[in-house]
């Protein structure tokens, strides 16, 4: 990983004002998390190339294999309200998909509540946020070099990288550096306009709306048709016992 090539690509003001850099760690999100314990600030990154520990939503692990993809951590402040830290998910959706697609023009790319960045109905990429002390980290793997025979059997059919897409290798600190450009403008765009146009935009990036899905949460499942996001941020389903407000879980189109 070339950090001064990252450098020489971001056009940010405060994101990357640090860059941290090992080849190997446990996890970008962990590593984030004790830094920010011994003293870090806002728009420091941590990158690597391999993590042995790579951490997934609902206590899953986020597999890469060495060298081929981006995994990343940067460290954000909280909004005011810290309840509404979720939000910062939204953003970084946004910021990330717009900063691939800058380097990777393809319209097959979305949104998938509450946090994947799809490619041509697969998982190209996720978003991990969490809160630590008075900071948040927010841990981004994206899948770009990696071949169909690195992905171990049982994700194979569903995940996907920029190469399986297109046949082509990408520089991963070119889309680095456009993503952190991106995810600043949307944050200060967020930080002066509020929450709707990061909804408004949120939703034309995702093609779930209108679809009917099947909603595991933590404590069962449900069927039903994604009306919208409210104002929140959080997933509305309509169910056949009425609209429900999804917090968290996986949403599978049916
Ligand atoms: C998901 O389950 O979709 C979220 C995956 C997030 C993975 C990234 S890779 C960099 C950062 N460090 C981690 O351990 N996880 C996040």
């Amino acid at each position: 990983m070339d950090i001064n090539k990252i450098k020489s690509g971001l056009k940010t003001d405060w994101l990357g004002s640090k860059i941290h850099y090992q080849p190997s760690v446990d996890s970008t999100n962990s590593w984030a998390a004790r830094t920010i314990n011994s003293g870090c600030g806002r728009g420091e990154v941590f990158l690597t190339d391999f993590q042995s520990k790579g951490q997934g939503r609902l206590d899953r692990t986020w597999e890469s294999p060495s060298e081929k993809n981006i995994l990343l951590s940067l460290v954000d402040n909280p909004p005011p309200d810290t309840k509404k830290t979720h939000q910062l998910t939204l953003i970084a959706g946004i910021g990330f998909l717009d900063g691939l697609k800058n380097i990777f023009p393809e319209t097959a790319l979305s949104l998938k509540w509450p946090n994947d960045i799809i490619l041509s109905g697969k998982k190209l990429g996720g978003i991990l946020s969490k809160h630590q002390n008075n900071s948040v980290v927010i841990g981004v793997g994206i899948n770009v070099n990696t071949t169909l025979e690195d992905f171990s059997p049982t994700i194979r059919n569903t995940a996907i990288s920029l190469k399986i897409f297109s046949g082509k290798e990408y520089s991963r600190e070119e889309i680095i550096a456009s993503c952190l450009n991106s995810y600043e403008e949307w944050r200060n765009i967020y930080e002066t306009k509020g929450i709707e146009i990061i909804i408004k935009n949120w939703e034309k990036r995702s093609d779930i709306f209108g679809k009917s899905v099947k909603i595991t949460e933590p404590h069962g499942s449900f069927e039903g048709i994604v009306e919208m996001l409210d104002a929140d941020g959080f997933l509305l389903v309509k169910a056949p016992d009425g609209i429900k407000q999804v917090i968290s879980g996986d949403v599978i189109p049916i």
